[in-house]
């Protein structure tokens, strides 16, 4: 399998050492806006992932000795051929995940920019001379890279949110073997295919497809070769995944679990904050981790700022992701509809009021969007994420009020405030107790910055210049003797 159209059904296996590796225990793919299946794909055991990790720890003397221009090169020929193939890759991404697929190309072309941020950051990976203590000494500082990394990875970006766990480690100097989630294999074994295109050579990328989630996570986590574990998903996976790292003292990073408040000010405009809610709410129809998950409006402005969003939550088009008038697809599986369902009646029991705008559902996984007013903390829908496209409205009094509440879960992933007070837009940057914060921008993720959370929402950075830091060792020579 050289190139993205041989991701064909029944063609879907691990990347191992170079080698697309088959077995005869096979899952299927399923299309989530139709459920139609999309392929059947090589479900693999703890061995193959053990066979990876090898496999990534053989290939690592020579690819952490390649020098930092070539590295930088071989991203850069990543990050192209992902722009040249992305209307394959889109389709793919599309038809397995079931977002439109405007959204499927901003999310490859978004995958893209890390590998060509990080070609430039493979440059950069500098270490320092440091003036000694004494007149015969130097002191030296030099970054290394980490060793092999393990991933695992979700299924609601599967492209952008390997990416930016691959391009920092390949730019570092790192192998890698990743396990992307099993609802949404092919677009992962597509960006596999492409890192084979770019000649990145065998052993340094690894993704083993494996339905055996267990065992192949204790092998990503304990292998005694595995130097670094990254994870993007929830709080309660990655806090069993922690444990597991903790015994071999693994380097760590976790993108956990967000439920982000969105803060609109008596100040704001509300034009621009509507804007700014229903980019990042609607964003893959709710599924991302830096969805608005509470909206807190001052009392003042609740009424036209809920009658403006009315107008454009009423004129959203739901369907197949594939029809280009498509703008909220599926949700990945029609379990996640009952979820959501079950959290938004149990808010109504308790006295929230739900607005369900008429859509027709076209299939069991497809979730209307729905506004939900009169929220409190007690209720599942404020502390839970929500993770589908449930607008959930509470309003507060004055800015304290908005800060306690918005500070009022055990998360601490990203928030979203509108105000024109620029004195209350330093308060907020300082008091909101999160990883990013949007102020007056509904869009907060890009390959430049720190993309991260506190408390409960894990650590680590990816992106930016942190995000290469995360696959890197700090060395030091203390070197006497030398005059
Ligand atoms: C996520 O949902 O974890 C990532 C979304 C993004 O990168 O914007």
């Amino acid at each position: 399998m050289s190139s993205i159209e041989n991701l064909e059904p029944f063609n879907a296996y691990s990347l191992v050492n170079g080698q697309w590796r088959s077995t005869t225990n096979t899952t299927e793919v399923l299309n989530p806006a139709t459920g139609a299946t999309v392929a059947q794909v090589a479900a693999q055991g703890a061995e193959l992932a053990v066979e990876a990790v090898e496999a990534a720890r053989a290939a690592l003397p020579s690819w952490s000795k390649t020098s930092a221009m070539e590295r930088s090169q071989y991203l850069e020929r990543i990050s192209q051929l992902l722009l040249e193939q992305i209307d394959g890759l889109a389709l793919v991404l599309t038809t397995e995940q079931g977002k439109p697929l405007a959204e499927a190309r901003e999310e490859i072309e978004y995958a893209a920019s890390y590998f060509a941020w990080y070609a430039g950051e493979a440059l950069r990976a500098y270490g320092r001379l440091v003036p000694a203590g004494a007149e015969n000494q130097r002191v030296m500082v030099r970054k290394c890279p980490v060793g092999v990394v393990t991933a695992i990875t979700p299924w609601n970006f599967p492209c952008a949110l390997l990416a930016r766990k691959l391009a920092p480690a390949l730019a570092a100097g790192c192998t890698f073997v990743a396990k992307p989630a099993l609802e949404t294999p092919l677009t992962a074994l597509a960006l596999g295919a492409i890192t084979r295109q770019a000649g990145i050579p065998p052993g340094v990328v690894n993704i083993v497809v494996g339905a055996d989630s267990q065992a192949i996570g204790e092998v990503l986590t304990q292998h005694p070769a595995v130097a670094k574990f990254t994870f993007t998903g929830s709080t309660a996976i990655g806090t069993q995944l922690l444990a597991q790292c903790a015994a071999g003292v693994k380097r760590t990073s976790l993108e956990l679990g967000g439920n982000a408040p969105f803060l609109v000010f008596e100040d704001a405009n509300l034009e621009a904050a509507v804007d700014g809610l229903m980019a990042a709410k609607f964003r893959n129809a709710g599924q991302t981790c830096v969805s608005p998950n509470r909206i807190l409006l001052h009392q003042d402005i609740a009424a036209p700022f809920l009658a403006l969003l009315r107008e454009r939550m009423a004129a959203l088009q739901m369907g197949d992701g594939e029809d280009p008038s498509t703008q909220l697809g599926p949700l990945i599986h029609a379990q996640a509809v009952v979820r959501i369902q079950q959290l938004v009646a149990a808010a109504v029991a308790a006295g929230a009021k739900v607005e369900t705008f008429d859509q027709a559902v076209p299939g069991p996984a497809f979730a209307p969007p729905q506004l939900v007013t009169n929220i409190n903390p007690e209720m599942d829908l404020f502390q839970q994420e929500i993770f589908g496209p449930v607008v959930a409205v509470m309003t507060f009094s004055d800015e304290t009020n908005a800060v306690q509440l918005a500070n009022a879960t055990p998360y601490g992933l990203a928030a979203y405030a509108y105000t024109q007070n620029l004195q209350r837009c330093w308060r907020l940057y300082e008091d909101l107790t999160v990883g990013m914060l949007g102020l007056n921008q509904g869009r907060i993720s890009s390959a430049m910055a720190p993309f991260g959370g506190v408390k409960a929402s894990g650590f680590g950075r990816e992106g930016g210049p942190e995000g290469i830091e995360e696959y890197l060792s700090t060395h030091y020579l203390a070197w006497g003797d030398c005059t």
